[in-house]
C-alpha cells in the first residue's frame, strides 16, 4: 500500500481518507442533495426544478438530470471566467514543432469562440443541428467544439487518425451538414491530409455535407470546392467578437462520441449539457485536486473521451489553465513529455499506461535529465496499469513526491468513476481503488445476482445514475438499452471483469465482451473483422486480442484466403490485407500479426472458438482445452505450427 503524500493531503479539497467516506457516505445516502450541490458549480440561467429522475418501463430506461434548469457549456467554460480571470490563460497549445507554445487567455478564447460560432450561424447551423469534426490537436479544435455548444449545435469529434470510410460512416450515421477539418494535420513531424481524407468522405454521403470549413494549420495548398468548401480564418475574420450564448435545457444533447462495441458499427454515445458538465467539472476538481494556480496538462487525444472531459469541458468549466497537446510522447524523443512538463511549469500529468510504458522501455535517463520538479499529481487512464509501470511512473517520473491517479471510466460514463484522491487514498498499484462519491459499483455473477462482501470477482455494473451518465445511443435508444440495462436489469452494464479485494479495492481485469483496449483505444474485433472480409481475399476472419508490451493489447488476426489468393505470397497477402485495415478503419486498428489459416476452429455447430485463437495469439500452446469437440482439430495443430514458425 502505498500511503499518501503529506504535502499534498496538507493542500487537497479532500484531505484525509476519512473525508472521503464521508462525503461518499453523504452522497449514496442523500444523492438529491450531493449532486444538487454539486451543480451549484455552474452557472445556471435557470436553476433546475428537479436533481434526478429515473423512469423504467418494459423494454426502456430514461434517466434525466437536472430537469427544469437551463444552461449553456460554452458559458460556463468561458464567459463566466472572463470577469474573474480574463487574463488568465485558458489554453496552453504545445505545438508539434518543439518548444513553441501559444498561450490563449480566457478572454481571447470567448472571442474566438464567438466568432467561430457566428460563422457556423452564417452556414446556416441551427440547435439540434450536428456539426462533424474532424481535425488535429489545434486550438481550432476547442474552438469549434465551443462554438457549437454556444448555438445549441451537437459536435460529433472523430479522431483525426480514423479513415475516410470511418469518418463517412459517422457523418452520415449523425446526419451532418458540416464537417469542420483542416488542410493537413502535423503530428511527429509529419503531415496528415485531414482536407483529402475529408474530401473522400464527404463525397462519398452525397449531398448531405453543405459545407467544410478547413483551418489552414500547414501552408500547404489544397483544392477547395467551390460553393461547399471555405477557410476559417477567412470567414471568422468577418464575423463579430460576440455571439450570444443558447439557452439549453439541461437535457439538450451537448455531443456525440463514436465508440466501439463488441458487435456491428460504433455507437453514437451521447452527452447531454447539465449533468455531464455537472459531472466532468466535479470530477476534474476532486480527483486531479486542481487549484488556481496548477497548470494542467492531459495528453490524449480530444478525438477521445477523455479529450472531451478532461482537456475542455472539465478544466474549462473549472476555470483551469489546460493544455492541449499537438505531438507524439516519442517525438523529437521520449523526453518530450517531461520537456512539457518543464517548460511549462506543469503541477498535473495525464495520460495513458501505453505512453508510460513506451518511454519507459527506452530507459530512465530520458526521464531523470528533466527536472520535473513542478509535478504534483500524475494520472493514467484507458487500461490497466502494470503495477510494475505504476511504480516507475511513481519513482522515477514523480520522484516519489507525486500522487498517481489511476482512474477507471468510459466513454459512456463521461467522467471518472473510480480512482484514488490524491490527498486522501493509499494506493495499490494496479488498482483503481475506490468509487468517486455518487458512485456505486457493485459486482454481479452471470446470473445476475448482486456479488457482496470483499475478496470477490463479477462482472462491474453500476448501480443508480450519476449526472455524466451517457443518455442514448444517437438514432438507436433500443441497442442502447440493449447493450447495457438488459443482461442484468437494474444495472449500467460496463463491459469490464473486476475484483473487489480485503480491503474494498477495484481492479479491473479486463472485458467480457470482444473490445479490445489497443494503447487505450477501443476496438470491436467484428470491426476489424468486417474490414478484412470487405477484401476479395478474404473468406472469412477471425480477430482476437493478444498481450502486448507497449500497446497492452495488440490485434491478432486470422484469415481464411478466398481460393483466387491462396497461391499468393503469403509476406504479400499479409502486408495487402494490414493495409486494407488501415484504409477502413484507420491506422490504430492494423493487426500487430495477421496469419493466413486452412482454416478456423469451430464448434460442429459452426461457432469460431475464440478462446482457443486467443490461447494461440498469446503463444499459450499447452492450454488450450478440449479441442476433441471441434468439426476439424487437425486445423488447431496447423495454426499451432505456423504461430510457432513465427508464419
Ligand atoms: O476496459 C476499460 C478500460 O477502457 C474501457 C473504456 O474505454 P473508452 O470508452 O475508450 O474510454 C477510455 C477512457 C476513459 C473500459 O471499459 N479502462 C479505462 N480506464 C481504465 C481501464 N481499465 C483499467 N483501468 C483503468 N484505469
Amino acid at each position: 500500500m502505498e500511503p499518501v503524500k503529506d504535502a499534498i493531503a496538507k493542500r487537497a479539497h479532500v484531505g484525509t481518507i476519512g473525508q472521503y467516506r464521508a462525503l461518499y457516505a453523504q452522497s449514496v445516502e442523500d444523492p438529491a442533495g450531493f449532486w444538487a450541490k454539486q451543480a451549484k458549480r455552474l452557472d445556471w440561467f435557470v436553476d433546475p426544478l428537479v436533481v434526478r429522475e429515473e423512469e423504467e418501463a418494459e423494454g426502456t430506461v430514461d434517466f434525466s438530470w437536472f430537469g427544469g434548469g437551463k444552461l449553456n457549456a460554452a458559458w460556463n467554460c468561458v464567459d463566466r471566467h472572463v470577469a474573474e480571470r480574463g487574463d488568465k490563460t485558458a489554453i496552453i497549445w504545445a505545438k508539434d514543432e518543439v518548444g513553441e507554445y501559444e498561450h490563449i487567455s480566457y478572454r481571447r478564447l470567448k472571442q474566438e469562440v464567438c466568432r467561430v460560432a457566428n460563422v457556423l450561424r452564417a452556414h446556416g447551423v441551427r440547435k439540434g443541428d450536428r456539426v462533424c469534426i474532424y481535425l488535429p490537436m489545434i486550438p481550432e479544435l476547442a474552438f469549434t467544439m465551443l462554438a457549437c455548444a454556444r448555438i445549441g449545435a451537437i459536435h460529433s469529434i472523430v479522431f483525426a487518425g480514423f479513415s475516410a470510410e470511418s469518418l463517412k460512416d459517422r457523418i452520415e450515421d449523425a446526419g451532418a451538414k458540416v464537417l469542420v477539418t483542416a488542410n493537413e494535420g502535423l503530428r511527429g513531424g509529419k503531415t496528415i491530409p485531414l482536407k483529402a481524407t475529408s474530401d473522400k468522405a464527404v463525397d462519398a454521403v452525397g449531398d448531405l455535407v453543405e459545407t467544410m470549413i478547413v483551418v489552414r494549420r500547414t501552408e500547404t495548398e489544397v483544392p477547395m470546392k467551390a460553393g461547399r468548401d471555405v477557410w476559417l480564418h477567412e470567414e471568422a475574420a468577418r464575423q463579430r467578437l460576440s455571439c450570444p450564448a443558447e439557452w439549453m435545457d439541461a437535457e439538450d444533447p451537448l455531443y456525440i462520441l463514436y465508440t466501439s462495441g463488441s458487435t456491428g458499427k460504433p455507437k453514437g454515445v451521447l452527452h447531454t449539457t447539465g449533468g455531464y458538465l455537472t459531472y466532468a467539472a466535479f470530477t476534474h476538481e476532486l480527483v486531479f485536486d486542481v487549484h488556481e494556480d496548477d497548470i494542467y496538462a492531459c495528453v490524449a487525444d480530444i478525438g477521445w473521451v477523455t479529450g472531451h472531459s478532461y482537456i475542455i469541458y472539465g478544466p474549462l468549466a473549472n476555470g483551469a489553465t489546460t493544455v492541449m497537446f499537438e505531438s507524439t510522447p516519442l517525438y523529437p524523443d521520449a523526453s518530450r513529455y517531461w520537456r512539457l512538463v518543464d517548460d511549462l511549469g506543469v503541477t498535473i500529468f495525464y495520460t495513458a499506461p501505453t505512453a508510460i510504458r513506451a518511454i519507459e522501455r527506452l530507459g530512465d535517463e530520458w526521464v531523470t535529465k528533466t527536472s520535473r520538479k513542478s509535478l504534483r499529481i500524475l494520472g493514467t487512464v484507458g487500461e490497466p496499469i502494470n503495477p510494475g509501470v505504476w511504480q516507475w511512473y511513481h519513482d522515477v517520473v514523480g520522484n516519489g513526491k507525486c500522487a498517481i491517479v489511476d482512474t477507471w471510466w468510459q466513454t459512456e460514463t463521461g467522467g471518472i468513476m473510480i480512482s484514488p484522491l490524491p490527498g486522501a487514498t493509499p494506493c495499490k498499484p494496479g488498482s483503481a481503488t475506490l468509487p468517486l462519491p455518487g458512485i456505486q459499483p457493485v459486482l454481479v455473477d452471470d446470473e445476475g445476482n448482486e456479488v457482496e462482501g470483499n475478496d470477490v470477482r463479477g462482472n462491474l455494473c453500476i448501480k443508480g445514475s450519476w449526472p455524466g451518465q451517457a443518455r442514448t445511443i444517437w438514432g438507436d435508444h433500443a441497442r442502447f438499452v440493449d447493450v447495457y440495462f438488459t443482461r442484468f436489469p437494474g444495472y449500467y452494464l460496463t463491459g469490464d471483469a473486476c475484483r473487489r479485494d480485503e480491503d474494498g479495492y477495484y481492479w479491473i481485469t479486463g472485458r467480457i465482451d470482444d473490445v479490445l483496449n489497443v494503447s487505450g483505444h477501443r476496438l470491436g474485433t467484428a470491426e476489424v473483422e468486417s474490414a478484412l472480409v470487405a477484401h476479395q481475399a478474404v473468406a472469412e476472419a477471425a480477430v482476437v486480442g493478444m498481450p502486448h508490451d507497449v500497446k497492452g493489447t495488440g490485434i491478432h488476426a486470422y484469415c481464411i484466403c478466398t481460393p483466387a489468393w491462396e497461391e499468393k505470397d503469403r509476406a504479400e497477402v499479409i502486408d495487402v490485407l494490414k493495409k486494407q485495415v488501415r484504409e477502413v478503419i484507420g491506422a490504430i486498428a492494423t493487426p500487430d500479426r495477421l496469419m493466413v489459416v486452412p482454416g478456423l476452429p469451430k464448434t460442429r455447430s459452426g461457432k469460431i472458438m475464440r478462446r482457443i485463437l486467443r490461447k494461440i495469439a498469446a503463444a499459450e500452446y499447452d492450454d488450450l482445452g478440449d479441442i476433441t469437440t471441434l468439426a476439424d482439430p487437425s486445423v488447431v495443430e496447423k495454426i499451432v505450427d505456423d504461430h510457432k514458425a513465427g508464419k
